[in-house]
This record gives C-alpha cells, sequence and structure tokens, in this order.
C-alpha cells in the first residue's frame, strides 16, 4: 500500500518529536526547586535574619533552579508540628530550638542541662567540636539531616511577680516551657509548675495569667512583647536556646547535585552572618526592654545565682544516663 504520509506530515511530527524532546529541560528552567523554609520567631531575630540570608545567598547561587520561602512568625507551622510537617515533605528547611529534639535523639538534650554552658561562646566551641558535629548527624535514621547550629543566646526567666531573684521565689508558679523533658525536670526542681506550650501561644498565656512565667533569650522576650506582660526579668542565664537547622533527610538526599552543594554553601554563609548577629541583637534587645521600662530587669548576685544552680542540680543526675556522662564532660570542658 502507498504510504499516505506526505513530507510536510513528516516534518510536522518530526518538529513535534523534538519539541516533546526539550520539554524537560524546559519545564527545568520555568520551574525553579521550592525550598520552603518555616520558623515560629519574628524576621528581626537572630533566626529571622538568618533564614532571610539563606534565601539571599541560595538564590544568589542558584539563579533560576531554586525559590527560597522564608515563613516566619509560625505562619505555616507552629513549633509543635513543624517537625512532622518536614517529614511529610510540606516543609523543607526548618530551625527549631535544640529542647524540641528530644523525641528524635535523647542525646542532644546535653544542650537543655541547666548552667552547663557559661556563655554563647562556650556552646560554639562545643558546637564545633567533633562530638557537637556528631550530633549533627544522630537523627538520620529518624529522616533528619542536621546542616548546621545557629545561635540565639542565653535564656532569662520571667514572672508576673515583683520579687524574682531567689529559686523560693517560683515556688508553686505555673511557666510555660518548650517542648523538652529536661526543662520540665528543671521547673518541677524548683517547685514550680511547667507546662508545655507552643512559642505562638505564650504572649497571650502570661497575659491572660494562663501561666505566671517563662524562660527565653532577650531577643524572644523583646520581639514577642513578653516584658510587656511580665513584672520582673532575672538575668540568670541559666540555659540556652540555639538552633539545629534541619531537613528531610530523603529530599536532600534526592536533589541534583549541584543544588545541594549549592544550598550547603549557601548554609555555611548564613550561618556565619547569623552567629554573629545573634549577641549584637540580644544586646540591644536587652537595653531596649530597660529602655521601655516596663519590666524591672532583676540582677542577680553571684550568691543568688549559686542558689538556682543548685536548685536546678537534680536535673542533671535524672538525665545523664541518657545523655551519656561522656558527652556532658565534653561539653562542660568548653567553658573557659
Ligand atoms: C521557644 O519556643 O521559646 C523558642 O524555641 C522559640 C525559638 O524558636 O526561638
Amino acid at each position: 500500500m502507498p504510504s499516505t504520509t506526505t513530507p510536510q506530515r513528516r516534518g510536522f511530527v518530526a518538529m513535534l518529536m523534538g519539541a516533546a524532546l526539550m520539554l524537560p529541560a524546559l519545564s527545568w528552567a520555568q520551574a525553579p526547586i521550592v525550598v520552603k523554609f518555616s520558623h515560629v520567631v519574628a524576621e528581626k531575630t537572630p533566626k529571622g535574619m538568618g533564614a532571610l540570608k539563606f534565601k539571599e545567598l541560595a538564590e544568589q547561587k542558584l539563579p533560576g533552579k531554586v525559590q527560597v520561602q522564608v515563613f516566619p512568625s509560625s505562619q505555616l507551622f507552629g513549633d509543635a508540628k513543624e517537625l512532622e510537617a518536614m517529614l511529610l515533605g510540606d516543609v523543607q528547611l526548618i530551625a527549631p530550638s535544640l529542647s524540641k529534639f528530644d523525641r528524635y535523639t535523647k542525646k542532644i538534650q546535653v544542650f537543655d542541662l541547666p548552667f552547663l554552658f557559661d556563655d554563647i561562646e562556650a556552646v560554639d566551641h562545643f558546637q564545633s567540636s567533633p562530638a557537637g558535629q556528631d550530633l549533627l548527624k544522630s537523627m538520620t535514621n529518624r529522616g533528619l539531616i542536621g546542616l548546621a547550629y545557629w545561635h540565639n543566646g542565653m535564656k532569662q526567666l520571667s514572672t508576673n511577680r515583683d520579687q524574682l531573684k531567689r529559686p523560693e521565689d517560683v515556688k508553686g508558679l505555673k511557666f510555660r516551657i518548650q517542648a523538652s523533658d529536661v526543662l520540665e525536670a528543671q521547673f518541677r526542681a524548683l517547685g514550680a509548675n511547667p507546662q508545655k506550650m507552643a512559642f505562638s501561644e505564650v504572649y497571650q498565656a502570661l497575659q491572660t495569667g494562663v501561666v505566671d512565667g517563662q524562660e527565653n533569650t532577650w531577643s524572644n522576650i523583646y520581639s514577642q512583647k513578653f516584658h510587656e506582660v511580665q513584672k520582673t526579668i532575672a538575668e540568670t542565664n541559666h540555659g540556652v536556646i540555639d538552633y539545629m537547622v534541619v531537613t528531610n533527610a530523603k529530599w536532600w538526599n534526592g536533589l541534583p547535585a549541584d543544588v545541594r552543594k549549592g544550598l550547603s554553601d549557601a548554609m555555611a554563609e548564613a550561618t556565619v552572618y547569623a552567629n554573629k548577629l545573634a549577641n549584637d541583637i540580644n544586646e540591644s534587645d536587652r537595653k531596649k526592654i530597660e529602655d521601655a521600662g516596663k519590666a524591672k530587669i532583676q540582677k542577680l548576685s553571684k550568691d543568688d545565682v549559686a542558689a538556682w544552680r543548685k536548685a536546678m542540680e537534680p536535673v542533671w543526675k535524672k538525665f545523664e544516663g541518657d545523655i551519656g556522662r561522656d558527652l556532658i564532660e565534653t561539653a562542660l570542658k568548653s567553658n573557659k
């Protein structure tokens, strides 16, 4: 049978096939990989600024290949949901405080031990050590990869009472805590009543008296206006709020190699940037709280600090088995 295909028709079919071959390239060019980065704090905080810097750097290094969308202030997920959301693939980057990982690994609880680190420099030193770096990989069996540590700062204690100087002053008071068993034990050791609560709910809980107090960094206290609904903030520096930027292992390992490299480089640079800012932001927010004159900042004597340290001491014994004595010793050596 003679063929009915004309030369024009053959040309048309060839053109269609050519176009089909180009489709993957076209769709690649048109659809950058969307990287959602969700967090719970305000933008003008160490973590908020770090996330924005990461976006800028990642999009600069991978033009047209990635689009980073940053969602601050629990807009997308609160802290109670973000880890699950990431494991489900609904978000690609989050940076929960180190206190919020205890369902995934017991070792990271080391960061919550009261009065373990003297300051953020000591925390930084420990995080950079081989033991600290190993913790970034401690949740891979749960589908999580730690990409970096980001600093916030040392925690202060606040209440709706005029008197907040000694451990006795918090007996019987209700405190909001992050979802951490160590922090729960810490407040129980003080004879107070801890209540785990999402960060986005704290202001209202303090305002309405659902809880009497909380512990947080100057930056979080100022940016969330906790100082407007608390009477006293004791400068205890009794613990730390720092972050681990984590991603979904399956998603990360499935990225094209050049994209993964670009994102890693952007993360390393954003980490240096954010960690340099953290101390300054906390210091300037402390000053703004002082200037606002709403909550009184209670300075503590050496003797007062020693009393808080002693009252919280039982927590160490309770968690030593889970965390491991070696890790605690290594962390302790980070102090000058
Ligand atoms: C908190 O829940 O108080 C903090 O972990 C919030 C944050 O991400 O700094």
